[in-house]
């Protein structure tokens, strides 16, 4: 199966995804994840890359195409993948149409997660995530059961992402609702398309994908 969670910054994309690559078995393929591991390694990717994400815009369709044909092209991608953060413009909906055909995979559904700017903001701004196993958490919606530690994987370090700040945040939006909210349109035209209400709890939303996804 491969399906695309489709939704504004904040939405719960990664979230949902780490749960969904637990139940199902499938890949997480997460394009803004593999961008800031390019940054980190200071890769020729990474250096394009940096200043365009910490201005909370959009990297170049020909960069991220790029990064997804190679992550596609590793043999554990072949269990199914969940796309976290991409496409995000027509052009890398019809390259991502491209690089599935190639391969004999099929599209199997896209879930648009819908959610309201106003809670957008409030969901980044208290954002943080294990440092060794990218379990994510939040400020008040969901803490570490024992404070300080990862309920994942035990580790005591957290961090935050830099493009985590109301400015960059307000940025991101506005490139959501003008490059990537029209693939709504775009996947209704080939009947994929199913719309969960993001803003229910993080375990409704889930049972919510599980049953647009039965
Ligand atoms: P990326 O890393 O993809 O960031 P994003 O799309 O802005 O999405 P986020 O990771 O901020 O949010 P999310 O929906 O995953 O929410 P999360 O589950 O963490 O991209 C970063 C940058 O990389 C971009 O700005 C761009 O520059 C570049 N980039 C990446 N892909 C690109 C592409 N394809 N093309 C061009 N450029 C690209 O949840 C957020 C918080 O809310 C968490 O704290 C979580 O615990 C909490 N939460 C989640 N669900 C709920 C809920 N239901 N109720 C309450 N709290 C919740």
């Amino acid at each position: 199966m491969n399906i695309i969670l489709l939704g504004p910054p904040g939405a719960g994309k990664g979230t949902q995804a780490r749960m969904l690559t637990d139940d199902f078995g499938l890949v997480q393929l997460s394009t803004g994840d593999l961008l800031r591991a390019a940054v980190a390694a200071g890769s020729e990717v990474g250096k394009k890359a940096k200043a365009v994400m910490a201005a909370g815009e959009l990297v170049s369709d020909e960069i991220v195409i790029g990064v997804v044909a190679d992550r596609l092209d590793e043999p554990d991608t072949k269990a199914g993948v969940i796309f976290d953060g991409f496409p995000r413009t027509a052009a890398q909906a019809r390259a991502l149409d491209r690089l599935l055909a190639e391969k004999g995979l099929t599209l199997d559904a896209v879930v648009a997660m819908d959610v309201d700017d106003d809670l957008l903001v409030d969901r980044v701004a208290g954002r943080f995530t294990c440092a060794a196993c990218g379990e994510g958490y939040h400020d008040t919606h969901k803490r570490p059961v024992r404070e300080g530690i990862c309920d994942n994987c035990g580790a005591t370090e957290f961090k935050r992402r830099a493009d985590d700040n109301a400015e960059t945040v307000r940025s991101r939006l506005t490139a959501y609702h003008a490059d990537t909210a029209p693939l709504i349109g775009y996947y209704t035209g080939t009947g994929k398309l199913k719309t969960v209400d993001g803003m229910a709890d993080i375990d409704e939303v889930a049972g919510a994908i599980r049953d647009v996804l039965a």
